[in-house]
């Protein structure tokens, strides 16, 4: 096979495009209503094909869509990166609300954190598309993977991500535990960001 995507590739581009037009959107009547943004910013991505057939080889599936659509679950993937914690739980509600998406699955890894430090909200939606989906089903089902943090966690994040798989790392032991209170610490600090905009709202 070509490519693991098959006859499906189009349709996790425009998947890719909607739900970013759709949060997009959200950002923007968030703004026109409450003078400021829900999200700073979001980042999406259609899993690279070869990311993708690696992963499929690990878990021992073959290189098939069925595999990489319905098996794996993150093909489509957005990044939510919020100023504040509060924010984060606010986009989840609106993300409830939306008729063409149901939560398939939430990790709350902000009131759970990993026990290397990371935090994050995942979800991992089932989405309607005008496309055909790898069951046949038209309109199509599609899963997407969204990751929501904040600006501190998603810093942390990348960080840690790139020790973990770009270096060899000599004295990793160390290094995590570092990276622990790090964590630990930017935790605090949003909480106290958060206070702050708390006692600036209240000042209004
Ligand atoms: P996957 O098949 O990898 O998606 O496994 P899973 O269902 O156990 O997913 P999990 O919710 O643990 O993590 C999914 C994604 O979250 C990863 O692909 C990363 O992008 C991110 N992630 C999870 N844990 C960590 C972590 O410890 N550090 C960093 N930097 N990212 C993480
Ligand atoms: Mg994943």
């Amino acid at each position: 096979m070509l490519n693991i995507y098959g006859e499906y590739t189009p349709a996790l581009d425009k998947l890719l495009k909607q739900m970013t037009e759709q949060f997009t959107t959200l950002n923007q009547n968030y703004e026109k209503k409450y003078h400021e943004r829900l999200y700073e910013h979001l980042r999406g991505r259609v899993k690279s094909e070869k990311s993708m057939e690696d992963k499929c080889q690990r878990k021992g599936l073959p290189l098939t869509p069925n595999s990489a659509l319905r098996e794996n679950r993150d093909s489509v993937g957005l990044r939510i990166v919020c100023n504040f914690v509060d924010d984060i739980y606010t986009c989840i509600a609106a993300i409830k609300k939306w008729d063409n998406v149901s939560v398939v699955k939430e990790k709350d890894y902000i009131t759970n954190a990993k026990p290397n430090g990371y935090r994050s909200y995942h979800m991992i939606l089932d989405v309607m598309v005008p496309e055909q989906d790898v069951d046949g089903n038209i309109p199509g089902h599609y899963f997407v993977e969204v990751q929501l943090r904040t600006i501190a966690m998603d810093t942390w994040a990348s960080l840690e991500h790139e020790m973990k798989y770009k270096h060899q790392i000599k004295n990793p032991e160390m290094i995590g535990k570092e990276l622990k209170r790090v964590a630990d610490e930017l935790a605090s600090c949003d909480i106290s960001m958060q206070t702050i905009r708390q006692l600036i709202r209240e000042g209004d």
